[in-house]
């Protein structure tokens, strides 16, 4: 039975905008032995998330609840892929949408939204115990403004202000995209300069939060 998350307007957007057209696609595969359990987190793509074989059982949060990853802990991982705020309660799991998925069912889920896995050995048989699932993720457009935005806004954050969290004002996002983007290029230019002293390879890659 294939499950389709309502998504909320802003991620309808994403989906009918023309302009808006996915970008930097990639698959992956997951093949796990129940139990297993993937760690809550929040990815910087959009997901497709299709599970081909046994069982799985996914929590997904909306990716504008702040009450569970805070403004603060998205900036940082957008900018510097750290989840250091991005942190599991138990409080939090009935906010979450939580499908029993089987073979055939697929969640959407947009860029940032949290949300972890698991698997329990309930459905196993002797000799089909496996689960099997596939992801595709992508960025847009939107996508990319948005993580924009929020390098923008951690620099506010940093100088003390308390910056609009992308999509509460349309015009201040139209303003801070671009210097979100200037920001990152700086940031790109400033660590492909500094490489060669630094003789670090970390340093050559273009830095997290440079879109
Ligand atoms: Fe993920």
């Amino acid at each position: 039975m294939p499950i389709c998350w309502p998504t909320s307007s802003e991620h309808s957007d994403r989906w009918s905008s023309a302009s808006s057209r996915a970008s930097s696609v990639n698959g992956f595969i997951f093949i796990s032995a129940p139990p297993s359990v993937t760690p809550f987190h929040i990815d910087r793509e959009n997901n497709c998330w299709l599970q081909l074989h046994g069982r799985k059982t996914m929590n997904v949060w909306e990716n504008t609840d702040r009450a569970v990853v805070p403004a603060d802990a998205v900036e940082d991982f957008i900018v510097t892929h750290s989840q250091r705020g991005v942190r599991f309660k138990e409080e939090f799991r009935p906010r979450s949408h939580q499908f029993e998925t089987r073979a055939g069912d697929a969640v959407y889920f947009p860029s940032t939204s949290p949300h972890m896995t698991s698997s329990g050995a309930g459905w196993t048989t002797p000799g089909d115990g496996v689960s099997i699932s596939i992801g595709v993720t992508f960025y847009t457009t939107v996508t990319r403004k948005v993580a924009r935005v929020h390098q923008f806004n951690r620099l506010m954050r940093k100088l003390g202000l308390t910056p609009t969290y992308p999509g509460q004002s349309k015009a201040l996002d139209t303003i801070k995209a671009p210097l979100g983007a200037l920001i990152g290029a700086g940031r790109s230019m400033l660590s492909k300069a500094i490489a060669p002293l630094r003789h670090l390879r970390m340093a050559v890659r273009t830095p997290p939060g440079s879109y």
